[in-house]
């Protein structure tokens, strides 16, 4: 049984996180970020650079491999934006609603065929002695015109898959989120590598 700590504040995150991973290499115990320690400011210029920075902090304290992600949500209509911004899209102490307000806003003037968006996020896991694995992960959809739906977090409320059926993420139960969204297809691949890995040795 391999012991990673999972290095995210976010609840809902980690739920998402465990779950896929779990899913795909049974032999992994994932524990959970100390709460007192303190919060790692993510101030990379790419999500790579910020999943590094959190796995870094992570593993550096737990002493024990750390798994971490970075997720940016780009939308066409906005030239990518927020992108590596997105949590702090509204402003740096920003909500979910808020960053969901401010981006409606934003695109208030967005006709229907042209608010194309995709998350992406990068997934990591990162050893004590500095050995990395990475993968990645995206979904391609587009930004609903109002906010529907209550699962989830973030911006599920107004991203709709465009492998869906018309539902926000925050429509969908955890599973068929996970078949579709970045987080799901970055960390099933990142867990293939690491089944990979443990065969190899
Ligand atoms: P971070 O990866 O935690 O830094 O997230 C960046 C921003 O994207 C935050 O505003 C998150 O709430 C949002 N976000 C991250 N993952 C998801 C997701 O799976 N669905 C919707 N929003 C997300």
């Amino acid at each position: 049984m391999t012991r990673f700590v999972l290095a995210t504040a976010n609840p809902a995150k980690a739920r998402e996180i465990k779950e896929v991973i779990q899913t795909e290499y049974e032999d992994i115990e994932v524990i959970p970020l100390d709460p007192s320690w303190p919060e790692v400011i993510e101030d990379g210029a790419t999500l790579e650079a910020n999943a590094l920075l959190k796995a870094d902090a992570a593993t550096a304290r737990a002493l024990i491999p750390a798994l971490a992600d970075d997720t940016g949500l780009e939308v066409s209509a906005l030239q990518g934006a927020p992108g590596v911004r997105s949590a702090r899209y509204a402003s740096d102490e920003a909500t979910d609603a808020q960053n969901i307000a401010f981006l409606l806003d934003q695109m208030r003037a967005v006709s229907a065929e042209n608010r194309a968006a995709r998350f992406t996020t990068v997934a990591i896991a990162k050893w004590p002695d500095g050995k990395i694995l990475l993968a990645t992960g995206s979904v391609y959809g587009v930004i609903a015109e109002q906010a529907r739906g209550d699962a989830g977090f973030g911006y599920d409320p107004v991203f709709v898959p465009t492998e869906g059926d018309g539902r926000t993420f925050a429509e969908m139960s955890p599973v068929e989120k996970h078949k579709l969204s970045h987080r799901g297809r970055a960390f099933r691949s990142l867990a293939h590598k690491l089944v990979d890995l443990e065969r190899s040795v």
